[in-house]
């Protein structure tokens, strides 16, 4: 099997592959997995996933390592957080099992399209749950679709391992102390695309929202969790409003591994300034290095580092990560899945 595609150069977007994989819930259960060439879902006009948001998705890598195999990152971690997800909108949970059993299978289907080790790309795999009853009244739906397709990426953010410059903003917020920020359903993104629009427009990579009660305290970025180190701290904010990042919880492990302190807790805007480094994570950003971050409406500018490269903690846990994503390093805490 081969193919011609320049895996070094891909951007972080949609590539057709061969199959995918579907499930329908009707009747209480699941059926047995579908896989499929097809890309387009026929689904009811009045489906609630369409009207009420009932929408929710994962985001995980398959690796393939210099040694040829493939390794899965977190999928189990993945399989949890779309069952919190599922309940956090009243939607029927994908059984854990079967959520492996069909991530494992599209991986299979589509391993020409795996990128190579060294071509720094991956393969991403989207599972993804939507409400397809046909209602109008708003209430859960009594039946559900389940998909999962991949598509080999290249970095989220387009200068990869380069530092970015990001943009605080208080006159938006993406999700509400109490709301769905630590579920990873689509109307987050929805809210958070005006402020990630005017970002870009503005020069920025992207945006970091701030926690919507108080505007106080870092929330989290767009599409990632925010960390920050001072004094041999690796600092992460706890928030209820904030998607618990499987990237952020893996840096977490490996900085106690680097005898760093590892600390989670609500983190001021004023804190920046006592951060030598700061980063985004998360399976798409993987760490993006952060070289600035500018509050908007306060007109104040925080910078991190020389301005040009990663900071070398920053580096030295993206080398880690790296490592035993691509099998390089040993997988000490059992992170992947070997693909068989
Ligand atoms: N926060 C948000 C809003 C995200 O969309 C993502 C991406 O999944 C993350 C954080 C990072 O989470 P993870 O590391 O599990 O991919
Ligand atoms: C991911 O990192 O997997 C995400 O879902 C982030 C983004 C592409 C929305």
């Amino acid at each position: 099997m081969s193919t011609d595609i320049d895996f070094s150069s891909l951007p972080f977007g949609y590539f057709k592959t061969d199959y995918n994989a579907r499930a329908y819930y009707k009747d209480g259960r699941w059926s047995e997995p579908e896989y499929t060439t097809d890309e387009q879902l026929s689904i009811h006009m009045a489906s609630t996933c369409l009207h009420y948001g009932q929408e929710c998705f994962e985001g995980l890598k398959a690796f393939c390592g210099k040694d040829g195999v493939i390794r899965i990152f977190r999928l189990e971690e993945n399989a949890k957080r779309l069952v919190h997800s599922a309940r956090g909108i009243c939607m029927a949970p994908v059984p854990v099992e079967m959520f492996i059993t069909m991530c494992k299978q599209v991986i299979r289907l589509n391993k020409k399209y795996i990128p190579p080790f060294g071509a720094g790309a991956s393969l991403y795999l989207r599972p993804y749950l939507l409400g397809t009853a046909a209602q109008v009244g708003v209430s859960p739906s009594t039946e559900y679709f389940f998909g999962v397709f991949c598509s080999p990426v290249g970095p989220y953010f387009k200068d990869g391992f380069k530092p970015v410059r990001m943009q605080i903003v208080r006159d938006f917020d993406r999700a509400a102390p109490y709301g769905t920020g630590t579920y990873k359903v689509g109307g987050n993104y929805a809210a958070s695309l005006q402020a990630l629009v005017r970002a870009k427009a503005e020069g920025y990579s992207s945006v970091f929202f701030l926690d919507a009660k108080e505007k106080k305290y870092i929330d989290e970025a767009g599409p990632a969790n925010f960390f920050g180190i001072k004094n041999g701290q690796y600092i992460t904010p706890r928030s209820s409003s904030i998607l618990r990042s499987i990237t952020n919880m893996s840096l977490r492990e490996l900085a106690g591994d680097m005898d760093l302190a590892v600390i989670e807790r609500p983190v001021t805007v004023e804190e920046l300034t006592d951060f030598s480094e700061a980063g985004a994570c998360g399976t798409a950003a993987v760490i993006t290095p952060v070289k600035e971050i500018v509050d908007r409406e306060v007109r104040t500018s925080y910078r991190f580092g020389d301005g040009e490269h990663a900071g070398p903690i920053t580096t030295a846990l993206y080398e880690r990560l790296m490592g035993i994503q691509n099998g390089e390093l040993d997988d000490k805490f059992n992170w992947n899945t070997i693909l068989d």
